[in-house]
């Protein structure tokens, strides 16, 4: 068709035509829809094959690099990220886990603000904060903006290495880890081999193809150990347990799974979000033991109240970390024991007092809920209101406040008027 008839119809410049004809110039989007329509080709196609063009026409270097480009776009776009002319900002609006995107019993994540404001009011601010049983950190990530050290602590090391992940110090390069994850992402666990991991939890805790993957990520990240920085491998195994969290065939601990057939939800590895605390030492260690050396303004304890073992509910997430594929036993798979806690036990009360006794603190701040009379025997508590006030008292002034909270519960028992507790001791010097 001439083009001055071309231009007749579409009404698009004739000079601009013979560039877009000689391919020295991509035409607009409006432009193609009308080429198009004028010569009877299909509309959407057109509009990729423009894209396919724009994106071409801008990328330089070789063919390697120029792959590699468009699959962290074509992962970017799947994320939902929103484009920037800026790869910084770029990066840091990727979506990430935060800090409490994650199932835990216990978490008190809903419970941070009043947690905080009860400490803010009644201490009248707080310079230094121990988070003894740390669990998700969700209380230590709250309290960042008041304070100006943090001490964590909890004996698991699958929670340890998050804390390193979110909280530590170190370098850490995101286009590594954003390249890693698409790579990760691309996988199709059809085509890998069998693993540690999808021998053992395949087909229970998760898919059987989605296991696959997850063991074969956690041996690649173990063989990068060497070229990665301290704080990028914890966020490599921190972003694992995250991830998996997502599609584990559970009711949100790998006490025992689900039986009934698993739904195949595929596996998608997003990274988590770090945070920037202005000081923090991480720890894992026995409360106790740990007590007698490290000193704060403020001490948070909240134990374990019940008979209920974290490091069994969360044996997966351990197992993973440490990465020592340990023979495993039972239904759900569980190593021998490990980091039992002397809190789940006929001990606890005794164990409750010598930390109390040993902590170097100006104020003492316990979290507890009334569930000891819960009809459940693993749900019972292991040291009553009562006894917590009494202890507490013998190291100064305690006032209790309360929350009502609705709390983890199996079904055995109903909880009315279930309520959230929060002692606070101000420590006689
Ligand atoms: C109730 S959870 C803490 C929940 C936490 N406040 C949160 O918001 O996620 C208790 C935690 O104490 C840890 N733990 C139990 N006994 C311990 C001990 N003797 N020393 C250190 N940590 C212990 C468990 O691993 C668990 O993560």
């Amino acid at each position: 068709m001439p083009l001055q008839e071309v231009y007749r119809r579409t009404n698009i410049d004739i000079t601009l035509l013979s560039r877009i004809e000689n391919g020295r110039r991509l035409p607009t989007k409006d432009q193609v829809m009308h080429l198009a329509r004028l010569y009877g080709c299909d509309e959407h196609n057109s509009l990729v094959l423009l894209g396919s063009e724009k994106i071409l026409f801008t990328l330089d270097g070789d063919n390697e690099y120029k792959l590699e480009a468009i699959k962290l776009a074509a992962e970017k776009i799947r994320l939902g990220e929103i484009p920037s002319l800026f790869p910084k900002l770029s990066t840091d609006s990727v979506k990430r886990f935060e800090l409490e995107s994650r199932r835990y019993i216990g978490s008190k994540a809903k419970l941070t603000q009043w947690i905080i404001n009860i400490i803010q009011e009644h201490t009248g601010g707080f310079h230094s904060f121990f988070d003894v049983f740390a669990g998700t950190a969700a209380v230590s990530k709250a309290v960042i903006p008041y304070v100006d050290n943090i001490i964590m602590n909890d004996f698991l090391f699958s929670n340890n290495i998050i804390y390193k992940a979110f909280f530590g110090k170190g370098e850490y390069e995101i286009t590594n880890l954003s390249n890693l994850l698409v790579q990760y992402n691309s996988i199709d666990p059809d085509n890998i081999s069998t693993n540690y991991f999808s021998d053992n939890f395949g087909n229970k805790f998760f898919d059987y193809k989605n296991a696959k993957l997850i063991g074969w990520i956690r041996e690649d990240i173990e063989m990068r150990r060497e070229s990665l920085t301290e704080k990028e491998y914890a966020i490599l195994l921190a972003s694992l347990i995250y991830s998996i969290d997502k599609i584990a065939n559970t009711v949100g601990h790998f006490d025992a799974y689900i039986k009934k057939a698993i739904e195949y939800h595929p596996l998608t590895f997003k990274l988590i979000k770090p945070l920037a605390p202005k000081s923090v030492e991480i720890y894992r260690e026995d409360s106790n033991v740990l007590a007698e050396r490290v000193s704060a303004d403020v001490a948070y304890i909240d134990p374990p109240y019940n008979s209920r073992q974290y490091s069994r509910f969360y044996h997966i997430y351990e197992n993973l970390t440490t990465w020592e594929k340990p023979e495993l036993y039972g239904v759900a798979m569980k190593p021998r024991p490990q980091n039992m806690s002397a809190y789940c036990t006929t001990s606890a009360r005794a164990t409750f007092k010598d930390l109390i006794m040993k902590l170097r603190v100006k104020y003492i701040v316990v979290s507890y809920n009334n569930t000891y009379n819960s009809k459940s025997n693993s749900s019972k508590n292991k040291i009553t209101l009562e006894e917590i006030r009494s202890i507490l008292e013998q190291r100064g002034k305690t006032t209790i406040y309360d929350c009502a909270h609705k709390c983890f519960n199996t079904g055995k028992t109903e909880f009315i008027d279930h309520k959230e507790l929060l002692f606070i001791t101000e420590v006689l010097q």
